[in-house]
This record gives structure tokens, sequence and C-alpha cells, in this order.
């Protein structure tokens, strides 16, 4: 009969107060199965205000002790917070209590966000007076990506590559307590109609472009080290273009957003519009790469429909270790990559291009 192997020397034993972890994948199997357990968000209110879960139930940790027996103690237990730490608080708390059934949300709401729904905003530590709220919103039935960055102090956002229906940013600037000033496209679109103008009939925001678009529509310029200001916090521009010549990324803190130049597991291809292979190679090998591996990637397409994995977010040193166009050892593989293989411009994608650039 096989033995048990030994505990592993760099992990600390688990004793009877460990408080297990659910992972975001695992709570959402849970919540549908049989017996779904009870989630408890341990926040205060005022981060509650910019993401909660559906369906929990809000003691903030401050209240635990005063009010532990609400929490049903013939149910399974979930609580969370944002990153994690509060959470381990709480539920240790609870178990010394009398609840058995307490895990933790691993990683927290913003694991959650990256992992499972990224609809939920995801926000700095600093929480509601000094710091940023960040939204994705994914359109699957076109594989887009659109951005909403908001400054908590002064409550001024900014809206990046949104769809031609305003109604999601509409009611995320509204639901955050926000007020749109900005309404950037990080390149000339080639494959969806751009939703600039809509969102900025509706709200008077500025369209910010980069200097290199020849966009007809009225529009603000950036060009290389510019910043989109929203509020206390500032969207830094890089010039970045290949797959067009007039792309841009947008940096906050340690993010980046780098629309079609950096995908998960590709880069935008260079024959749609006014592209070029030398200068994605450039942008990529000159800009992108040189950023920390810890960076957080937010293109602006991803899924099954561009051949793309269905994931929302990625950091450089993963694309870096994995992904197809970075692993091209040399200018030469580089080129070869993005002139072979790629399917049939779409006959589209001219009057996509030239709607998009119009008055
Ligand atoms: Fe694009």
């Amino acid at each position: 009969m096989a033995t048990a192997p030994p505990p592993h020397p760099y992990l600390h034993t688990p004793t009877p107060e460990s408080v297990p972890a659910i992972s975001p994948a695992e709570l959402v199997v849970a919540r549908e199965g049989p017996a779904p357990p009870v989630v408890v968000d341990l926040r205060a209110a005022r981060e509650r205000r910019l993401a909660r879960l559906p369906g929990d139930l809000s003691i903030p940790l401050s209240e635990l002790p005063s009010r532990w027996a609400e929490v049903p103690a013939d149910r399974p237990v979930v609580v969370y917070c944002q990153f994690g730490g509060t959470a381990r608080r709480g539920a240790q708390f609870l178990r010394e209590h009398g609840l058995a059934h307490v895990a933790l949300l691993e990683g927290g709401l913003d694991e959650y966000s990256r992992i499972v729904d990224p609809t939920i905003a995801r926000y700095s530590p600093g929480g509601e007076t000094d710091g940023w709220v960040l939204q994705q919103f994914p359109r699957p039935e076109t594989g887009c990506l659109a951005y909403l960055v908001g400054d908590l102090a002064s409550g001024e956002a900014a809206v990046l590559d949104p769809g031609i229906d305003p109604a999601p940013y509409l009611a995320a600037v509204e639901s955050l307590g926000l007020k749109l000033r900005s309404i950037v496209e990080t390149h000339t679109h080639a494959d969806h109609l751009a939703g600039h103008a809509a969102l900025h009939e509706r709200t008077g925001a500025a369209i910010v472009v980069s200097h290199r678009s020849p966009a007809q529509y009225p529009h603000r310029l950036l060009t290389e080290g510019d910043s989109v200001e929203v509020g206390n916090q500032a969207l830094m521009a890089w010039e970045t273009p290949g797959h067009t010549s007039d792309h841009l990324t947008l940096r906050l803190h340690d993010k980046a957003f780098t629309g079609d130049t950096l995908l998960i597991g590709s880069c935008g291809r260079t024959d749609l519009g006014d592209g070029s292979p030398r200068q994605l190679w450039e942008s990529l090998t000159t800009k992108l790469l040189t950023l920390p591996d810890d960076t957080e990637i937010f293109p602006a397409h991803y899924g099954s429909r561009h051949s793309l994995p269905d994931r929302y977010v990625s950091t450089v040193g993963f694309e870096r270790a994995t992904n197809e166009a970075l692993r091209q050892p040399d200018w030469p593989s580089f080129e070869k990559y993005m002139t072979e293989g790629w399917p049939p411009k779409p006959s589209s994608f001219d009057e996509i291009v030239r709607r998009n650039l119009s008055a």
C-alpha cells in the first residue's frame, strides 16, 4: 500500500483553524448547484457602491461582532472583500463562533472580475476618496472590449473604444456616480462601427484620438506623452503604430490599454487599414515589451471570434512567455507571421473605416 507523500517543506501544515478558500470559478459552480452558499460581503458600504456580487448579504467586518447571527448557520458560507484579506479575518471570526462551513473568496472581488465577470468594476485600494475605478465592457457579438476609467475623488470618467450602443456606458457612469469627460479611440477601427459619436451626442464628452488620425469629426488630438486627464488620474498616450498608423496605447499606473497592438495570445493584424508589420514590430519591441512583467494588459479584442482566448485581461510577463506574435524570435519571423496565414480581409471593412472617420 502506497504511503502518503511527506508535506511539502514550503507549505505550512494546515490546521483546523485554517480558512478554506474557494476560487471565483468554483463559486460560480457552487452558486448554480443544489446547495448554493450564502455569499457575505464584508466590505464597507462605500466600496459596495462601486462593485458587488449579485444576491449577496452585506455585513461590514466592523459590524460582524454584532451581526454575525444574521449569517445562516445551516448553509455553506462564502465571505468576500476586495482582495481577500478582510475576508480571511471575517471567516476566522465566523468559524470561531461556530459556523463550520465558511470559506473565503480567493483573490476577492478583484480576482472574480478578472476571471469570471469583467463587468464588475475593479477599483484601487484607495477606495472611494482617492482612487480609480475600472470597468470592462465585453461585446461577445463582435469580440470587442471597451473600458471605463473613473476618478473617484473628482467624479470624472473616460471611456475607451465604446461600441455603437451608448447605453452600457451611460448606465455605468450613472451607477458609479461619475461624469463622462472624454471618449478615447485607441485607433481607427476597421472591423466594427465605433461608438464615439453616439456617446458624444448623449454626454458632450470630448472625443480624443491620435494626431495621426484622419478623423473628420470634431476631436482633441493626442501626441506621444500627452495625457487624457480624468480628474486626478491621467491616461498617458503612447504612440504604438502598426495595426494602424494612428494607434495609441493608453497607460494608467501599472495598466496598459493596448487596443489592437497587443491582444491576449496574438496582436492585431496589419492589413485591415493602413497598418505596417515593421511599425508593429517596433511598437512591441521598443515600447510594450519594455514594461514590467506585472503590467496588466487590457486589449480591445478577445474571444473565439478572433481566434483568441476567452480571457479579458493578461500581463506583459504572461504574454511575453505565451503570445504567438511575441514569441517570434526576430524581425524576419515576425514579418512572416504577420503576412501569412490570416483569413481574407472582409469586403465591408473599407466602408466601416470610412464611416468611422466621417463627420
Ligand atoms: Fe482594430
